[in-house]
């Protein structure tokens, strides 16, 4: 089985490791860099669970292969916080009771955060749109939906994904 170096900052953090070729992302994130809020529902790439972002766009980390990752900057769900302080969209699925089990969360979180940096005052419909590739088993979505709308008038995407952006376009 073939071994790759990759250089991959995750949250801010450089990090230099051997992989295995067929490594997902999602598995490497969990796994080598111990960051378990990255979810893994189906790794078929339906539910949107172990949604990221990587060089400022949101990915399913389940269909990105670790090495063709390497020399990105990624964001994952434990990289959202303002120093200690949970971002606008965190906030505003706790305000909105955007989560059941969540389970899904994580990965809405990222999707709406993506959708906010692109679309700072999206309508519903923009927001269904935004996190239709993402799959929630308990909320009926209404409740995500108003939390997104939540964040959107409270701070938007928030200063780590916006500082996140920026740098992945500037570099
Ligand atoms: S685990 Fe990636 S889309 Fe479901
Ligand atoms: S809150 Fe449970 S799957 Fe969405």
């Amino acid at each position: 089985m073939s071994h790759h170096k990759v250089r991959i900052t995750v949250n801010g953090t450089a990090g230099e490791d051997e992989v295995e070729a067929r490594q997902l992302l999602v598995h490497y994130l969990r796994e080598t860099r111990a960051l378990t809020g990255t979810h893994v529902g189906c790794d078929t790439s339906n539910c949107g669970a172990c949604t990221v972002m990587v060089d400022g766009r949101t990915v399913k980390s389940c269909t990105v292969l670790t090495v063709t990752a390497d020399g990105t900057d990624v964001l994952t769900v434990e990289g959202l916080d303002e120093e200690g302080e949970m971002s606008p969209v965190q906030k505003g699925f706790q305000a909105c009771h955007g989560l059941q089990c969540g389970y899904c969360t994580p990965g809405m979180v990222m999707s709406a955060t993506g959708l906010l940096l692109e679309q700072p005052d999206p309508d519903d419909d923009a927001i269904r749109e935004g996190i239709e590739g993402n799959l929630c088993r308990c909320t009926g979505y209404d409740m995500i939906v108003d939390s997104v709308r939540w964040a959107a008038a409270h701070g938007g995407a928030g200063t780590a994904a916006t500082a996140h952006a920026a740098h992945a376009e500037g570099s």
